[in-house]
């Protein structure tokens, strides 16, 4: 009986402890520490660091996983004839120029370049046919000796009537562009696609 008293008052009083008198209050908390984290939310102040901010910056020349290709590769070269000459010099395609390679290269050039550059690289593209637009050079006239370096350097700042590229298409497609833009320069011929044709084969016999 006794032992019934204490459960039932005990109980009353704990109950009674949720009343309080102001509605916002949340009342007795059993164990704070599970409502309220000991740690720094993602978007607090935190005193800890000079900037206050706890959400932190990746470190400066920081790549995200997988990164190298896209648009946050590094580019070392500066915007000046000297990074052109540089790049020019120095920057080599990392991508072989495979018949895949070299159709997706044909692929991405007439989505972002035969506007303008046309569809022999002559320069001639409609908007230059048209009339809204000139001065576009031909790939295997003017351009025919130009380097991979500068190609690329010239996708990603632009050069004169030419604006970057560097938004529209990323590292992989730059190259991958670059290679077709090569064959262009000598005149356009592509290898047979000997990927495609091996692979049908191989279906023919299965
Ligand atoms: C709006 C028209 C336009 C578009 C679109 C365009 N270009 Fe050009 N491009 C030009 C002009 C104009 C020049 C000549 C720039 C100069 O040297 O004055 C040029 C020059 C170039 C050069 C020579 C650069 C050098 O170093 O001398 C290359 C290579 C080139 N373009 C590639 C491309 C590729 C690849 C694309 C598509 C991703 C492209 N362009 C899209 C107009 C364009």
């Amino acid at each position: 009986m006794g032992l019934l008293v204490a459960v039932v008052s005990t109980g009353a009083l704990v109950a009674l402890e949720g009343c309080k008198s102001d509605p916002a209050s949340p009342g007795f908390e059993y164990m704070p520490d599970m409502y309220r984290s000991a740690s720094y939310k993602a978007y607090e102040v935190n005193p800890n660091f000079a900037d206050s901010m706890e959400a932190r910056l990746p470190v400066k020349g920081t790549i995200p996983r997988g990164g190298m290709y896209t648009n946050y590769a590094p580019y070392e070269y500066p915007n000046t004839n000297e990074g052109y000459e540089a790049a020019g010099l120095n920057l080599k395609n990392p991508i072989a120029a495979t018949p895949a390679i070299l159709a997706e290269g044909k692929r991405l050039y007439e989505v972002f370049c035969v506007h303008c550059h046309g569809e022999k690289g002559d320069g001639q593209g409609w908007l230059v046919t048209s009339g809204k637009f000139a001065g576009v050079p031909s790939y295997s006239g003017q351009l025919k000796d130009l380097t991979e370096g500068k190609m690329y350097h010239t996708l990603m700042y632009g050069k004169n009537m030419m604006g970057s590229h560097a938004s529209q298409v990323n590292m992989t497609e730059r190259w991958t562009i670059i290679r077709y833009v090569q064959t262009l320069q000598k005149g356009g011929a592509m290898p047979a696609d000997t990927t495609a044709s091996a692979a049908k084969d191989s279906t023919k016999t299965k």
